[in-house]
């Protein structure tokens, strides 16, 4: 099955162990295996817990308990509405397997994860893309999604918090989303990996999956809860939808290792602590780029709303690849070129990383930008 090479994550491998400091990561700062036992008050217990633990495959969809911490993530869901996958790209990839067939139509809204366009086209599917503009602040156009959705339309995808933007859709958006989706009886599978990570409110915002009863909610341990090692995501969904995934997923993932299920339980059923460190994080970080940004002749953007990136508009004619290329050789400042999400133009930075490499990357990026006379 050809697909397309997946343009963020190559940039990734050629670079990222190649710069000094790492401003393309999307995780809210990764938590060591110690912080994260101290968060949970496990330091004592999980010794004894990993020795009496038997090597077997585990629960084949999830534990119990872990699939309730997810479920506990939601409104209205419980753990039969949980599938456990390995990450959210197992999660993603596992829809659209178990959905989408050769000729089928996606709507999907852009720019969001590669997964969300490459592999339905890679199926065979035909992908309609929504795009999303700095001038409406990213947000979509719901006139014209409505004109993109007809009778045959499989899927709408998005992903909310939005990679790269940081734009969020509220209540009001997902509601309006979800109406034209029903009205054609499409499913919306909504990438919520960067859930958790909103500028305002004191808890995860609003899910597709507690909004549309065919809603889908794909996410993971990895960007809010700065797990990623853990290589742990979920689908939330309608019950009916978990058997047809089940029957795509037994022949690719058998079950997650119990190790990731036993830190994943621990951490979920610890979420308002560490998503609270999270929040700190991100809220903090913000306001330093926020204070860089305007003080950029050369640099714009749409102050995201959530997430963990953003997208900087620069004011130079050079490329976004060979611009981030000359960064990384000049300043040691790794940054993502929006070429490799169709996004030409811009630079997408990480901002939820170590504050102070976002200080001194900042810093540093400011000195080049000031020297290249833009
Ligand atoms: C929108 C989006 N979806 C999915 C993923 C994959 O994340 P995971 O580590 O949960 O597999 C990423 C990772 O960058 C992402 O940005």
């Amino acid at each position: 099955m050809k697909i397309t090479p997946f343009g963020v994550e190559q940039w990734m491998n050629k670079w990222e162990n190649h710069c000094e400091i790492n401003l393309a990561e999307t995780c809210v700062a990764s938590l060591t295996i110690e912080q994260l036992l101290q968060i949970c008050g496990k330091t004592q217990a999980m010794p004894g817990d990993l020795a009496a633990m038997k090597m077997t495959y585990g629960d084949i969809t999830g534990s119990e308990p872990l699939r309730s911490a997810v479920a506990a993530l939601f409104e209205r869901r419980t753990a039969a509405n949980v599938m456990i996958t390995h990450g959210t790209i197992g999660a993603n990839a596992l829809i659209y397997q178990t959905l989408v067939s050769a000729g089928d139509k996606v709507v999907s809204i852009t720019p969001s994860y590669q997964q969300h366009t490459a592999i339905p086209e890679s199926i065979g599917a035909e992908v309609l893309r929504l795009p999303l503009r700095a001038e409406d602040g990213y947000l979509p156009d719901f006139d014209q999604l409505e004109r993109l959705v007809g009778e045959d339309t499989v899927v709408i995808t998005l992903t909310n918090p939005n990679n790269p933007t940081g734009a969020v859709i509220g209540r009001k958006g997902l509601e309006r989303i979800a109406e034209i989706a029903g009205k054609s009886g499409a499913w919306v599978l909504c990438d919520e990996v960067y859930r958790g990570t909103e500028q305002q409110g004191d808890g995860p915002g609003m899910s597709m999956a507690d909004l549309y009863h065919k809603g889908i909610s794909t996410g993971s341990t990895s960007k809010a809860f700065s797990l990623a090692g853990l290589r742990l995501g979920w689908i939330v969904g309608p019950k009916t939808l978990m058997q047809a995934v089940e029957v795509h997923r037994d022949y690719n993932t058998i079950s997650v290792g119990m190790i990731d299920d036993y830190f994943a339980t621990m951490a979920l059923e610890n979420a308002d602590s560490i998503l609270e460190r999270s929040r700190h994080i991100t809220r903090e970080n913000l306001a330093l780029l926020d204070a860089w940004v305007t003080g950029q002749a050369a640099v714009d953007y749409v102050r995201p709303s959530g997430g963990t990136t953003a997208l900087l508009q620069y004011d130079l004619d050079t490329p976004s690849y060979e611009l981030c290329e000359t960064l990384i050789r000049e300043t040691g400042v790794m940054l993502t070129p929006g070429s490799v999400m169709d996004m030409e133009g811009t630079l997408r930075i990480g901002f939820a990383n170590n504050t102070d490499d976002l200080r001194t990357g900042l810093l540093r990026l400011g000195e080049w930008f000031g020297k290249s006379g833009a």
